[in-house]
């Protein structure tokens, strides 16, 4: 993250920090041009395929427009293919350099006007559907009236024609400014490159076997680990032979510690031959197997048939304990993998042989079918970073002489994030650094602006990045709009992808799944890491390492800033030039939102952070007027009093994503807000809006609506029952009496809602408008939450009949019911949700037995929270019959479950399960709380060997009966290494 400090030193007006000014202009090195092509095609590449796709839909309509657009997108094509060379020429020539950026500028204004268009059409969508459903009798009512008017050439439609008219001559004009650019390009007379080019030249690494062992610090445990590996007893692991792989991110010392154990004096010792060949990309088989065979008999094989080449490899390591090491290994396919038949040849290897692998594709590893082997290589720590980068920078000096360096030395390191490649190129950097201050010069740097970490350090960064599909790195690079540290949420990534349209494919897939796929290719390669997974083990969140960080935003140059705002500073921020296409704003103090001076007019994003601004004027708003995204969500924690959202959001016709969560103050949105018809993601929790604007059905494009916490909401408007393709609703509240509320009911059509979906307040609606929502065809939805309204000690008939019409499709994964005053029976379809993962029941008052949950075979979390009724848990819940005998109750119960609580249950005296069969072995935690009257554990708990948490606490008969030492059950838990057994707040002993 920026510091306060930074930003300070950097800014000329006391408010900015911009990294703009950063580049130094050295565009004389190979790397960096070539970074700057990357982003440069990768841009076109996109546009163009929105130039293609805005053809098809909208283009048509009016006269001339389509051929220009065509010739548009054609010309685009044509420059795409030189960029490459053009990239080189800015070098020398600078008019080249101000050729690219002209060409650019053209090509986002285009995606501009396409984009217009496209929401004339949405609009005349939107208005139409708005008929269609609206008063649909005083429609066709009105139309009989004035049979006239469909002829007529009224206000709008003359607008629409003028508008129509504009667009076109726009598009004319940038055609014809495209034109010139191309003419252009014929001056310069660069040549045309060839596709795949790219790959070749740049991934050329050659590794070789050889490595300076003193220079190797830290990865004591990856080392013996692995040693431990290549030397075990042939008789261990199964199989003939182990694949190794060793999978990490560029620079993380992947080969050297490969090289570390090729050249172990023992590992020598215990393999007959061992051959080291380095891979890369493209991977050819032909070349590796010749590569094999000059390493095996340092010969030259004269063929080139793959076949030959194979047999020839195979004779020569029959029999023998053979060690083949293939370094950077690239290729995911396998088809070339199996082409190469290294398992068979391995086969007649002997014993114990191996293939030791290194990639930093995940993939790589899930290929080879070795992921169970796989060793990953993480940051190094801080100490050994340290003594690496030592082992660097005081090569040449004297012990005394090194002292006075040491504390700069160290915050340097700081900055290598424990990527042993950084500190090793830091540590060259300053070894021919005599003075103090050359040192602290390195130190204050940002790190990409010496030459060294650009070529050594982020040249490994580079080759990943070429390995990614162009709209995954369109992806990568736009995480640059968020500061160092920051804790990436996969799904609001994923919705700020799709709103920058880079999640567009040719087929029909769906955005949100082709976001998955991309998030996975870019964690798979290790540019992002530290995975936080819920409890049912789906990632969440991560983080990128700080180096990953500086590479992407150097990449991303000064399309991207970021900008913390200094407390008590004035109320304006320049931006340094109207290229800006992103804008983070960080900690900016209450009060308005700081006037963008200059820059705002083709920002796409902007995004607050920690931020706790009260109003935002019209003028900002109006200014900005190509933003796609829009976050202007308050502070978590002491939330924000933005307190209006002005009605000129309206104008804001490309915004797709608008996030105005945890704004305290906020009570109401403006009715203009529903002319955003680009609008796909819609984030609202935790404001305190007591309604939405009641026309929301026209956004028709609304795909994500989170509404979760916003607790003075009464419901929804009835106009979000036409929106068919919602795919998130995260919250819904039944609302008795309001011909304006949205419908339980109105579910019924939105098939394709996936993710979470919390119900509340039922109670008074009848099981009809349940069965309408038709949640059984609700295929997606992963989670299931419902609430009955709160009503101590009342019997509710209807209770029971509402959870039989609730039957969710069977892939749901997980259920909570809460304050439901039905019975247990009413939930009788459970038994079919062979996916539920995680069941929550709580407050069933009249609920006297548990449910059948036994023989659910993917249920992993059970929570049972105040089951007040309930005395007895018996075979019932098993889910099994009690007259079923025990012989014919076959399989396992409760096969996967692994955490089981039990809380509040007052009544609760017994807990008998049958012994006989295989109950719950895979349980590792089991919680029982406030149980007064339960008397005994059932035994076959004591016999599941996977627990390995036992909570008991406000029980105290069972307190009694296990308290340690000397309780007569004592015996028979004390084997489980986490107990905790307290007795209301008076007693308190952990035994670990
Ligand atoms: C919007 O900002 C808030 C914090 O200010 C953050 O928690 C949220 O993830 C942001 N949303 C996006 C999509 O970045
Ligand atoms: C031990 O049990 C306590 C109490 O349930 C729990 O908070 C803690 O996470 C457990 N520790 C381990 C290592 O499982």
């Amino acid at each position: 993250m920026l510091s306060r400090r930074e930003a300070r030193a950097h800014s000329s007006n006391n408010f900015i920090f911009d990294h703009l000014f950063f580049f130094s202009y050295k565009y004389n090195q190979v790397l960096t041009r070539k970074m700057a092509e990357a982003l440069i095609s990768v841009l076109l590449e996109q546009l163009v395929s929105a130039v293609y796709q805005h053809t098809n839909e909208a283009v048509k309509l009016v006269l001339n427009a389509d051929k220009d657009v065509k010739s548009f997108s054609s010309k685009l094509k044509a420059i795409q293919a030189v960029l490459e060379d053009a990239e080189k020429k800015q070098v020398t020539e600078a008019s080249v350099g101000d050729w690219l950026q002209k060409l650019k500028d053209v090509s986002y204004e285009m995606d501009d006007v396409l984009d217009e268009w496209n929401i004339e059409l949405l609009r005349q969508q939107a208005e139409e559907k708005q008929e269609v459903e609206g008063d649909n009798a005083l429609v066709t009512k009105k139309k009989v009236r004035f049979p006239m008017s469909s002829g007529c050439f009224c206000f709008g439609q003359v607008n629409k024609v003028i508008h129509h008219h504009n667009i076109a001559r726009r598009i004319k004009e940038l055609n014809e400014k495209l034109t010139l650019i191309a003419a252009e390009r014929e001056m310069y007379g660069f040549h045309q490159s060839t596709i795949g080019d790219h790959h070749e030249r740049f991934i050329q690494r050659q590794t070789s076997s050889l490595v300076d062992v003193s220079a190797i610090f830290g990865r004591e445990e990856e080392k013996e680990y692995l040693l431990s590996k290549l030397l075990r007893e042939s008789n261990q692991d199964g199989g003939r032979f182990l694949v190794i792989p060793i999978v990490g991110m560029g620079g993380m010392g992947k080969t050297t510690l490969a090289q570390l154990a090729y050249n172990n004096e023992k590992v020598t010792a215990h393999f007959n031959k061992k051959v080291w060949v380095c891979v890369s990309d493209p991977f050819d088989e032909v070349k590796i197997a010749k590569a094999i065979i000059e390493n095996l008999d340092r010969t030259q094989s004269g063929s080139n048939e793959l076949e030959i080449l194979l047999q020839s490899i195979k004779r020569r390591v029959e029999d023998e304990k053979f060690l083949l090491v293939l370094d950077d290994v690239w290729t995911e396919d396998h088809k070339k993998w199996e082409n190469l038949k290294l398992p068979i040849i391995m086969q007649s290897c002997a014993k114990g042989s191996t293939i030791l692998v290194t990639t930093r594709k995940e993939g790589v590893a899930k290929m080879m079918r070795a992921t169970k082997s796989t060793i990953h290589l993480d940051k190094l720590s801080d100490k050994d970073c340290l003594a690496l980068f030592n082992s660097f920078a005081f090569l040449d000096k004297e012990e005394d002489e090194a002292n006075g360096f040491g504390a700069i030395g160290e915050e340097i390191v700081k900055k290598c994030k424990g990527l042993p490649l950084a500190a090793k190129t830091l540590g060259s950097v300053v070894l021919h650094k005599k003075t103090r201050e050359e040192w602290q010069n390195v130190l204050n740097s940002k790190i990409w602006e010496l030459e060294e970490v650009e070529e050594q350090v982020f040249r490994p960064l580079l080759l990943s990045y070429y390995d990614l599909a162009p709209a995954v790195k369109r992806c990568l690079l736009y995480c640059a709009i968020f500061p160092k540290d920051y804790d990436f949420k996969k799904d609001n990534l994923i919705e700020l992808w799709m709103s920058q349209d880079y999640l567009n494919s040719k087929g029909k897939k769906e955005k949100r799944r082709i976001g998955q796929y991309y998030f996975e290719s870019l964690a798979m390669r290790s540019f992002f890491q530290d995975f936080e997974k819920d409890e049912m083990g789906n990632i969440i969140e991560c983080k990128m390492h700080d180096i990953v960080h500086d590479f992407v935003l150097f990449l991303s140059k000064n399309e991207c800033i970021i900008i913390e705002a200094i407390e008590g500073i004035n109320q304006r921020i320049e931006l340094s030039s109207d290229k800006i296409r992103h804008l983070t704003l960080i900690s900016v103090p209450e009060g308005p939102l700081p006037t963008l001076c200059y820059g705002c007019k083709n920002m796409r994003s902007l995004i607050l952070l920690h931020s706790s601004i009260t109003t935002i004027s019209r003028g900002s708003i109006i200014q900005m007027k190509c933003l796609r995204t829009l976050n202007l969500s308050g502070n978590k924690i002491s939330g924000s009093m933005l307190n209006e959202v002005p009605k000129e959001i309206g104008e804001l016709i490309h915004l797709r994503y608008m996030d105005l969560s945890h704004n305290w103050n906020l009570k109401e949105l403006p009715d203009a807000m529903c002319e955003l018809y680009n609008l796909q993601t819609l984030v609202l929790v935790y404001t305190c809006l007591w309604k939405l604007p009641k026309a929301m059905g026209k956004l028709i494009n609304l795909k994500h609506l989170y509404v979760g916490g916003c607790g003075n909401l009464r419901y929804l408007p009835k106009g979000i029952g036409s929106l068919k393709s919602l795919q998130v609703l995260d919250w819904f509240k039944v609302c008795e009496g309001d011909d304006e509320a949205l419908k339980l009911g109105n579910l019924g059509v939105m098939d394709q809602l996936q993710g979470s979906l919390d119900i509340r307040g039922l109670g008074k609606d009848d099981a009809s408008e349940i069965e309408k929502a038709l949640l059984g065809n609700k295929e997606h939805l992963s989670h299931l939450g419902v609430g009955f309204q709160f009503a101590l000690g009342e019997q509710r008939k209807g209770d029971s009949e509402i959870v039989k019409a609730l039957q969710p499709h069977q892939n749901l994964e997980s259920l909570t019911i809460r304050c439901c005053h039905g019975t247990t029976e009413s939930l009788y379809w459970i038994k079919s949700l062979h996916n539920l993962r995680k069941l929550y029941l709580s407050y069933w008052e009249f609920c006297e037995v548990l449910p059948p949950l036994g023989k659910l075979p993917s249920l992993e979390i059970l929570d049972i929270w105040e089951m007040k009724k309930v005395k007895k848990v018996r075979v019932e819940f098993l889910g099994i019959e009690e007259e079923e005998e025990e012989e014919e109750v076959s399989g396992i119960l409760f096969p996967k479950l692994k955490k089981l609580t039990f809380f509040g249950m007052k009544n609760w005296e017994e807990w008998a399960l049958l012994s006989e069969i295989t109950i719950m072995p895979r349980l590792s935690e089991l919680r029982i709380k406030w149980c007064p009257k339960l008397k005994a554990l059932p035994k076959f708990l004591y016999k599941i060997p996977e627990l390995r948490t036992l909570e008991i606490k406000g029980c105290p008969i069972l307190e009694g009966e296990y308290e340690k030492g000397v309780g007569k059950e004592w015996h028979n838990i004390s084997h489980i290494p986490n107990l905790t057994i307290q007795s209301g707040w008076k007693r308190t002993y952990v035994v670990f």
